[in-house]
């Protein structure tokens, strides 16, 4: 069978990035949920909260999530970092994907890679580092539900988390 994972934890913990470099080691498709979610639904998702709220927004990636996980074939899938809050999402992923990586960092890390990104909606607040922290404690819990295994994203590099990976595979 062939090798099926997905990247699950916050925004800006490097899913995207690891994603795109795992897909292209494995030979495999790489899927950005968020990516796909803008070409569907014809505008950022940024401008999408602002038209719809955040609930719409959950609805498609949902919808979308169902459809990568019932599609064959291996690819290598990158979550959004909300995609876990839903309990459906998380049976999803796990039922869909035999290897859901958690790329934890911590709020700190995080803050320090994108706070002057301006692309991330959830972080559009006066304290984005207190926004970091709230989010951490919501979910990291649900990452560790999602996912069949924790990566520690702390200190290695892409090429070293990618190693790390795949010797989970
Ligand atoms: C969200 C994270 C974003 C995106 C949307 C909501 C979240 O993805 O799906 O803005 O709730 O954490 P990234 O984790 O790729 O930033």
């Amino acid at each position: 069978m062939q090798t099926r994972c997905a990247l699950v934890g916050m925004p800006g913990s490097g899913k995207s990035t690891v994603g795109r470099q795992l897909a292209r080691r494995l030979g495999l498709p790489f899927v950005d949920l968020d990516q796909r979610l803008e070409q569907r639904l014809g505008t950022s998702i940024r401008d999408y909260f602002d038209q719809h709220g955040e609930a719409a927004f959950r609805d498609h990636e949902a919808a979308l999530l169902a459809e990568l996980a019932a599609q064959p074939g291996g690819m290598v899938l990158s979550t959004g970092g909300g995609a876990v809050l839903r309990e459906d999402n998380r049976a999803t992923l796990r039922r869909g994907f035999p290897h859901v990586m958690y790329l934890r960092a911590s709020p700190e890390e995080i803050f320090k890679r994108i706070k002057h990104d301006r692309t991330r909606p959830l972080l559009q607040v006066d304290d984005p580092l207190a926004r970091l922290r709230d989010l951490y404690r919501a979910r990291d819990p649900l990452y560790r539900e999602a996912a069949h295994y924790v990566i520690e994203t702390g200190r290695p590099t892409v090429h070293t988390l990618v190693n790390m990976i795949m010797m989970q595979l």
